[in-house]
């Protein structure tokens, strides 16, 4: 079977050719104010509403983990706090809110010939407290699927498979399409909170300006990683995101481990075959937890928890972190010796 990196390789080298009431939850005043902002609801006729079924949440909500609860939980618990495993459900923008760092991430996943938008409904805009997505937040999206298109309030942006764009705050429409009627376009989707708006850009591996590779075959942990929504990359406001390919043989990301308390951060583990797996390791350095983690699923790492992982074979992930600052370099190495 073709490995996954020469499949990330020969990608790369061919294309060098429960809904939250958050208004509820705001002081009278500025829930009035909300409200005010919001889409008017459809009214429903008070019988038909009675018989309707409780809509499906339009976005699922995460509350934020105190690092003491985490040595109780059984894996259950640890995959329903941490694991985002529905991201790509075809013909839907599948969205999670995470209270760390509010982060949202999800997958568009446009059915070839039918678009998908960015959702701005009442309930999407309740959970956000905003009338639109991004009216106070930016968007970073990469295409692991078949070539896209991206449309942002007009502009559009043709996305090959790898190709990454960045939505700034104020764009109040997004559409995602696919171009291939048999490879449809994936979106993977991260958006932070931003005060201030920058550029929209494209960039991907093939033309990304700051490339690192780190680690060695015998450690089993050769890998490079691709700034690309990043310091060396294209500016934004808190969100710091790329993506990291394994060479063949290597499974390790991120060992020795590290913290960074001003950041929390989201890995998307991709190309992966079916019956792979990588061991996901978090929790306080003396006090780890494992998830295990299949293709094109996500896992959440608030900022108290380390975040590597181990897999079966190798894979490739997106990394993307938001919080205090972007500076890479704030980050605390934990000593092998503090793990337990
Ligand atoms: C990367 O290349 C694409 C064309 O594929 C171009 O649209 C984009 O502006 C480039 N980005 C950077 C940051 O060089
Ligand atoms: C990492 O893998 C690449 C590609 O297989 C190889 O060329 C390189 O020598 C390896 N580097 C190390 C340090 O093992």
């Amino acid at each position: 079977m073709a490995s996954r990196h020469s499949i990330a390789v020969v990608l790369l080298a061919l294309l060098a050719a429960h809904t939250v009431d958050a208004a509820a939850r705001l002081v009278p005043s500025a829930a009035a104010a909300v409200a005010a902002e919001l889409p008017a609801a459809t009214p429903a006729p008070a019988a038909a509403a009675a018989a309707a079924a409780p809509a499906a949440p339009a976005i699922e909500v995460r509350h934020s983990v105190h690092p003491e609860a985490l040595p109780s939980m059984g894996s259950k618990e640890l995959r329903r706090h941490f694991l985002v495993d529905r991201l790509f459900a075809p013909g839907e923008v599948a969205l999670t809110y995470t209270h760390e760092d509010r982060m949202i991430v999800g997958g568009a996943t446009p059915l070839p010939g039918a678009p998908l938008a960015l959702p701005s409904d009442r309930a999407i805009a309740k959970s956000i407290g905003r009338p639109t997505f991004l009216a106070s937040r930016e968007l970073a999206a990469i295409n692991v699927g078949g070539p896209g298109r991206v449309v942002a309030d007009g502009a559009a942006f043709d996305l090959a498979p790898l190709d990454a764009l960045y939505v700034p705050m104020g764009t109040s429409a997004v559409k995602f399409e696919s171009a291939d009627k048999d490879r449809p376009a994936k979106f993977y989707l991260l958006s932070c909170p931003a005060h201030k708006q920058h550029a929209a850009a494209k960039i991907s591996p093939r033309n990304a300006t700051k490339v690192v590779t780190a680690g060695a075959g015998d450690t089993a942990n050769n890998r490079t990683l691709y700034h690309l929504v990043a310091p060396g990359g294209i500016d934004s406001d808190q969100i710091t995101f790329g993506v990291t390919f394994l060479a063949d043989g290597s499974v390790w990301n991120t060992m020795p481990a590290h913290l960074h308390d001003r950041r929390s951060e989201i890995y998307m583990y991709f190309n992966m075959a079916p019956d792979t797996r990588v061991v996901h390791l978090m929790g306080e350095p003396d006090e780890t937890r494992h998830i295990l983690v299949a293709n094109e699923q996500a896992v959440v790492s608030p900022s108290w928890s380390i975040h590597s992982g181990a897999g079966t074979a190798a894979y490739s992930f997106v990394w993307a972190m938001c919080g205090e600052n972007r500076l890479m370099p704030d980050i605390e190495p934990v000593a092998m010796a503090t793990l337990q």
